[in-house]
């Protein structure tokens, strides 16, 4: 809208899809969502107005931001007889496990009454979604714990509805701490879309058969899950654990040696990205996040906090690392924020598919929306064997 992006042929003609919607220049490390900076909306905006921008392609004002909100406060609850799934899940099951189940059976009670050529029903699912996947998580993570589902208040912020699910019990009234609230949020902005990375590129395929959306976000889920993607975050915490625990800082020139070395199969989790070689926008205000929320916590002085900026400045100073541009991305940091907030280890991932999850549906809703939309088909380089006859058993 700003100004008329260019493209040399050759890129077009590699290029998956074209969007309107997420905009990054991997060299400069820059994020626009709908032409507007991540650091301009992470700071100015909440979530529920990011949602609303990535839906329909500009910022609300207050009278569309109220009705949005309302609409989506309609459909915070699931159905009652969705509860039943959790059930059949073991207890240790991962919550990426139950979640992609759970998502999935959504397409149970509301697909049959959904036609994906109408936007208005195209509207009415990503609210579901978004509504939704709050209640979800948190029932996933109730499940493992074995306390009770909380059902979700309609009076509590999007980012305090889930806190309160997440955390709070029947037994006594939860208190929202602010500081903590706005730096979820934060969060779920920071993660809510990112162009055609892995999880959108698998809803963007399965969504181009004319699945239902709720089986084509259960796919961009399970995508999610791998620790190349989603994962990361998880595996980063746990790579930061190992360090302290061998010694912690004094340790990391022998960890940044077993990365380069090849055959250890050691990666810096949280570092490097496909399209990103300059510092991912995404990274810096995380870590921005990690000082308020350690700070209100009283945590400064986190070990892991400091065990990973210790790296990052290592890292970034490595001949290794700079040689194959390799910056911290989202992931970096994302854990031990989340970590401060009290959520488990585990419900990292769960939390990044919360907030990917309006990424993923107006991504879906804007190439089902194009005219003469197409089923994906993508094309192979083949290296196999030429033709050949088959022989009888006996003779091979
Ligand atoms: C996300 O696509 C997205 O947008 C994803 C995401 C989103 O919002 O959806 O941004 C979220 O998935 C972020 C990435 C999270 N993953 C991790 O942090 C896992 C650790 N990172 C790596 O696995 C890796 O960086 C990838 C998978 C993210 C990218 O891998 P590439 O494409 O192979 O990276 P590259 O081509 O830039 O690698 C260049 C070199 C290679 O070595 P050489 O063969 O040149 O010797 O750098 C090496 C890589 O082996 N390398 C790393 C490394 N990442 C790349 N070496 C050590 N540690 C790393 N983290």
């Amino acid at each position: 809208a700003s100004g008329k992006f260019t493209f040399d042929p050759g890129f077009l003609s590699t290029a998956a899809c074209e969007s309107k919607i997420t905009y990054i220049d991997g060299d400069k490390g820059e994020l626009l969502y709908r032409g507007f900076p991540i650091e301009q909306l992470a700071v100015n905006c909440d979530y529920l107005e990011t949602c609303y921008l990535l839906l329909n392609g500009d910022l609300p004002n207050e009278a569309q931001r109220k009705d949005f909100e309302n609409r989506v406060l309609k459909h915070t609850m699931i159905h009652e007889q969705m509860t039943r799934f959790f059930a059949g899940f073991r207890r240790d099951a991962h919550p990426m496990a139950i979640l992609v189940g759970c998502v999935g059976a959504l397409s149970a009670f509301y697909h049959d009454s959904l036609d994906i050529q109408n936007p208005e029903h195209r509207f009415v699912s990503a609210i579901r979604l978004i509504a939704k996947m709050p209640t979800m998580v948190a029932m996933a993570y109730k499940y493992s714990v074995g306390q009770p589902f909380m059902y979700p208040r309609n009076d509590l912020s999007y980012a305090g509805n889930f806190m309160r699910m997440m955390f709070g019990t029947p037994c006594e009234e939860y208190q929202v701490n602010p500081v903590l609230e706005r730096a979820l949020d934060r969060i779920l902005i920071l993660h809510a879309d990112h162009e055609q990375n892995a999880s959108t590129s698998t809803v963007r395929l399965a969504g181009s058969s004319g699945a239902n959306p709720f089986a084509c976000i259960a796919a961009g889920i399970a995508t999610l899950w791998g620790p190349a993607h989603g994962g990361a975050n998880e595996a980063c915490l746990v790579m930061l654990g190992e360090i302290q625990q061998q010694g912690g800082i004094e340790k990391i020139g022998d960890f940044i040696a077993n990365v380069k070395d090849k055959n250890s199969g050691v990666k810096l989790m949280g570092f490097g990205h496909r399209v990103y070689k300059n510092y991912d926008p995404r990274a810096k205000l995380m870590r921005e996040t990690c000082y308020e929320v350690l700070g209100e916590l009283g945590l400064e002085n986190d070990p892991l906090f400091a065990l990973a900026m210790k790296l990052e400045q290592i890292a970034l100073e490595d001949e290794y690392f700079v040689q194959r541009k390799l910056y911290p991305n989202v992931d970096f940091y994302s854990g031990i924020v989340q970590r401060a907030l009290g959520i488990p280890t585990e419900m990292f991932t769960c939390i990044f598919a919360l907030a990917r999850t309006v990424g993923w549906i107006a991504q879906w809703g804007e190439m089902i929306g194009e005219p003469d939309q197409k089923i994906g088909r993508p094309r192979q380089l083949f290296t196999g064997s030429t033709r050949r006859e088959v022989v009888p058993i006996a003779q091979r």
